[in-house]
């Protein structure tokens, strides 16, 4: 029943546009308009926005701040009249969004409610047109820092997760930089904690400390300031840091259910997890971490799925991710010449190899010698150090294409590959101080749950009129959008890949944007641009419900160089300057939510 398979769409690529323009600029024929917006009211009676007179209370009950992963399925039954949206809020940018007269105290309150996540329900008359919110709906739910979410897997439980309130280890409060996701083919939604560790302060004198960039210095929010749990120094809370970099998964579907965290996935700066069901129905999960030099990884649930949508499949699916072998990815070039950092294709013509999948964990027990499983699983990233996993540059979203089993990887960039005291390129991060990043098509070999895979690049991103080391899949360089910083990802019903970009302002000078990418046939490697967002914002999302018509970004921090005091953007209400906005807008920058549709 997916009413949005009908046809797909078409449209004609936008120019690039400047850095400087604040505008979201769509196809011709095209037009846009917000879903949902920073402060917009979830609940009955929830305050309406104001940003004048904002309050922890208020902001608790409205949409949060920056919006990154974004779904939005239709609830079964309704004939495509009803849908939920899942969205998160992976960070607060206080300097444009507080007027200086509001309380320091209160400013820290109101930024921790702004985290978390949000389920929002839409309705619409008919299917094919645009959404509306509806505030006060059964189904709508905030997640707050004082959410309590259930740790699963082998390291739940451990002495590693174990706090003053969290005594037997099982359960966290709250989610943090939360980034990308996934949507699960049982309904329910992942979302990565990414960048947790500039929430706490910390001894910041162990490895692993320093593996995850935790320090003793003040923090950005200075959070420590109102609550103990955010100094991992304060007794009682030397663990607290580590019920954070989990992948989280909520079903949306159930506003009474617990959200979980899933230990069996390793943590690390999680970008995200996507999803796919192997041939003989083992869960196959793919994910990035997000920094410089980090890894790949593959997740193979011990259990297999059970297709159909009853309650007994649904609270059996439910438990998939947490139990399974976790693996991480080492990657091999077969270039006879030598990778010489510049970006120029090998002589062999194609930037590609092989590779394996090896073990982390296996049956419950750790593969990594001289760690146990708790260990593993809490510090991933050491036991990634240990079996000589393959430093990429900076994995982003990670997703199999559901028609054929491909794993995609927005390798976003790198500006310190190849430079002193850091790893030089190799054939598949090919470029030193790699700006543009690039983008990995990954085939296992066999089947999904194999150890084994080879491997291309599909794009090596930049303006092709500038930059002479970009290569799109072998596609006329001439006939492509520049493109620079992949980030999120997602599949249109035809199995076409769509890219969204995080940077790009500062590398190719125009705004980021969505792209659309063939990745079969002739026109392999096209990259069409559909839009773009407004003056320093990122793409995220996104979602494209090519046969419903609609497709769907989530535009992150808006103006996020300005000031209270000098705004560099007005999207979404772009209300005059010197006039007074109208019911629900406001004269400030608002990551929102918005749907882009044919006149
Ligand atoms: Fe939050 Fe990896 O971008
Ligand atoms: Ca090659
Ligand atoms: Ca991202
Ligand atoms: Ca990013």
């Amino acid at each position: 029943t997916r009413w949005w398979h009908g046809s797909q769409l078409s449209f004609q690529a936008i120019k690039p546009v400047d850095r400087l323009v604040d505008e979201l600029t769509v196809p011709a024929g095209f037009q846009w308009q917000p879903v949902i917006r920073w402060g917009d009211p979830l609940f009955k009676r929830s305050p309406g926005f104001d940003p004048l007179k904002q309050s922890a209370a208020a902001q608790a009950q409205q949409f949060g701040y920056n919006n990154d992963y974004t779904d939005i399925v239709e609830i079964p039954g309704s004939r495509g009249r009803r849908a939920i949206m899942f969205c998160n809020h992976e960070y607060v940018n206080p300097a444009i969004m507080f007027p200086p007269s509001l309380d320091a105290a209160e400013t820290r309150a109101i930024s921790r409610a702004a985290h978390g996540l949000s389920v929002v329900e839409l309705r619409r008359s008919r299917a094919g047109k645009p959404w509306t919110y509806q505030q006060g709906a059964p189904l709508n739910r905030r997640f707050l820092t004082d959410t309590a979410y259930a740790l699963t897997g082998p390291a739940a439980g451990s002495e590693l997760l174990k706090t003053v309130t969290s005594p037997d280890g099982r359960v966290a409060f709250g989610t943090l930089g939360n980034c990308s996701g996934g949507t699960t083919p049982w309904g329910t939604m992942l979302s990565g904690e990414e960048n947790f560790n500039g929430y706490f302060v910390t001894a910041g004198t162990s490895a692993t400390d320093k593996r995850y960039g935790l320090t003793s210095k003040p923090t950005n929010l200075g959070w420590e300031q109102d609550e103990q749990r955010w100094d991992t120094r304060n007794p009682g809370y030397q663990n607290e840091v580590n019920h954070f970099g989990w992948i989280v998964e909520v079903d949306p579907h159930d506003p009474q259910s617990t959200p979980v965290k899933h230990t069996a996935m390793g943590r690390l700066k999680h970008e995200g997890a996507n999803v796919i069901i192997a041939e003989d129905g083992h869960v196959v999960a793919y994910m990035g971490d997000d920094e410089r030099f980090d890894y790949l990884y593959k997740f193979v649930s011990k259990n297999k799925y059970r297709p159909g949508n009853s309650p007994a499949a649904r609270s059996w699916n439910k438990k998939l991710l947490s139990e399974g072998d976790l693996f991480v990815a080492k990657f091999e070039g077969d270039s006879v010449s030598e990778i010489d950092g510049s970006g120029k294709l090998p002589d062999d013509g194609r930037f590609d190899g092989s590779g394996r999948w090896i073990p982390l964990t296996r049956n419950g027990v750790s593969a990594v010698p001289g760690m146990s499983i708790a260990e593993v699983l809490v510090y991933t990233r050491l036991a990634g150090d240990k079996v000589g996993a393959t430093k990429m540059d900076r994995c982003e979203d990670v997703q199999p294409n559901l028609r054929t089993g491909k794993i995609y990887v927005a390798c976003t960039n790198n500006t310190n590959r190849g430079k002193a005291g850091y790893a030089a390129a190799d054939e598949t991060n090919p470029r030193n101080e790699n700006r543009d990043g690039h983008v990995v098509e990954i085939t296992e070999r066999g089947q999904q749950i194999s150890q084994r895979f080879d491997w291309n690049l599909l794009l090596v991103c930049g303006d092709p009129s500038k930059n002479e080391s970009t290569y799109f899949g072998g596609f006329p360089k001439d006939k492509v959008s520049p493109i620079s910083c992949p980030d999120n990802l997602a599949f249109d019903s035809a199995g076409d890949l769509w890219i969204s970009t995080d940077g790009a302002p500062s590398t190719i000078g125009f705004n980021d944007g969505l792209f659309k990418v063939t990745l079969e046939g002739r026109e392999r490697g096209r990259v069409q641009q559909f839009l773009s967002v407004p003056r320093e914002s990122e793409t995220c999302g996104p979602i494209v419900h090519d046969r419903d018509g609609l497709v769907f970004v989530a535009v992150q921090h808006p103006g996020e160089e300005g000031s209270w005091a000098e705004q560099r953007s007005a999207f979404p209400d772009y209300v005059k300057p010197g006039s007074k906005p109208k019911r629900g807008q406001a004269a400030l920058p608002r990551p929102a939510v918005v749907q882009v549709f044919k006149k």
